[in-house]
């Protein structure tokens, strides 16, 4: 599904990114690296600042493992344009939103952004769980919204889970699934439901390993160690849960819940309490192992 002279077969050359967080950096880099022009927009001027500078130390990771020269970073950093305005970025001819993971905070960017956008823009969620369905009735152009489910970290994940709500048309399948392959990464199929297929396998994981500190089984590092060598999973359930930051987890534990009706998905005490005391993960420097840098 190459480009072509007259541009990519998606169609999809200026996308804006709503959220500066961990994943809207990641999502930002990566439409940049591929020649994208992005408006990256965030509430917080100062998480704005701070993303650009993620973005540039995260390209300088990739150009040290030889997937891109050093010389074109500014030019790909010069494609992101930062805003604190969701007016702006109804101008791209597609929208992700990738901030914090609440349906209300959601919903209120998704009515906005449907009144300010032209009829054919899709508008894309990177929720890790909220309904997509819940989300498109938040507009009037539900068969233009989907979910884009990046995982993190972005640029080294080949995997994008697309979630179809109720009434997403075969058109906007299309058109992520051949926008997917442009970035170099894999769009799989899911139906809506709370989770989707990642969150409703990976959580109960994460959860369960928490547990396991919380009743004494065994440390965070060991249980890290166990699942890692044992299992042979690249990073163990603890560190992936700070990589992913322990409120994203709760977040989705509770939709888990609360919409499957199934108390198995009860988030441990353990977890509510590392968030309620803001030890986060890698973002706030401590979670359930110590950050520096
Ligand atoms: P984060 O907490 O790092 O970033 C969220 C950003 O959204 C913040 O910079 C905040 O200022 C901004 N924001 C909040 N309300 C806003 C609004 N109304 N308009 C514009 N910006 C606003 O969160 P993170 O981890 O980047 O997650 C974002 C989304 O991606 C969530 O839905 C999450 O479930 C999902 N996700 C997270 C993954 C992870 O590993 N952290 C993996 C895949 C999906």
């Amino acid at each position: 599904m190459g480009g072509t002279a007259t541009g990519p077969a998606s169609g999809v050359r200026t996308v804006a990114v709503i959220g500066g967080g961990t994943m809207g950096n990641g999502i930002a880099q990566v439409f940049a690296h591929n020649g994208r022009q992005v408006t990256l927009v965030d509430v917080d001027e100062g998480r704005l600042a701070a993303a650009l500078g993620a973005i540039e130390k995260s390209l300088q990771r990739v150009a040290r493992k030889g997937a891109l020269a050093e010389g074109d970073i500014p030019g790909i950093l010069a494609r992101i344009r930062r805003s604190t305005r969701l007016d702006e970025a109804a101008q791209s001819q597609l929208v992700i939103e990738a901030v914090s993971e609440n349906l209300e905070v959601k919903g209120r960017v998704f009515a906005a952004l449907d009144q300010a956008a032209p009829a054919g823009t899709i508008l894309a969620s990177n929720t890790s769980s909220i309904s997509i369905t819940r989300l498109a009735a938040f507009t009037r152009r539900p068969d233009r919204v989907i979910g884009m489910h990046f995982m993190n970290p972005v640029p080294v994940m080949k995997l994008v889970e697309v979630i179809r709500g109720l009434d997403t048309s075969d058109a906007t399948w299309g058109v992520i699934q051949a926008l997917t392959a442009e970035l170099g990464k894999l769009a799989v199929p899911a139906n809506d439901s709370p989770g989707f297929v990642s969150n409703r396998v990976l959580m109960p994981m994460i959860n369960e390993a928490v547990f396991c500190v919380h009743e004494g089984v065994a440390t965070p590092a060991d249980v890290d160690e166990i699942m890692k060598l044992g299992m042979a999973h690249p990073l163990g359930p603890l560190a992936l849960a700070d990589l992913i930051g322990l409120d994203v987890c709760l977040a989705i534990l509770e939709v888990l819940q609360r919409d499957l009706g199934d108390d198995k998905y009860r988030p441990c005490p353990l977890l509510r309490k590392m968030v309620a005391a803001g030890h986060l993960g890698r973002k706030s420097g401590r979670g359930f192992h110590t950050y520096t840098g």
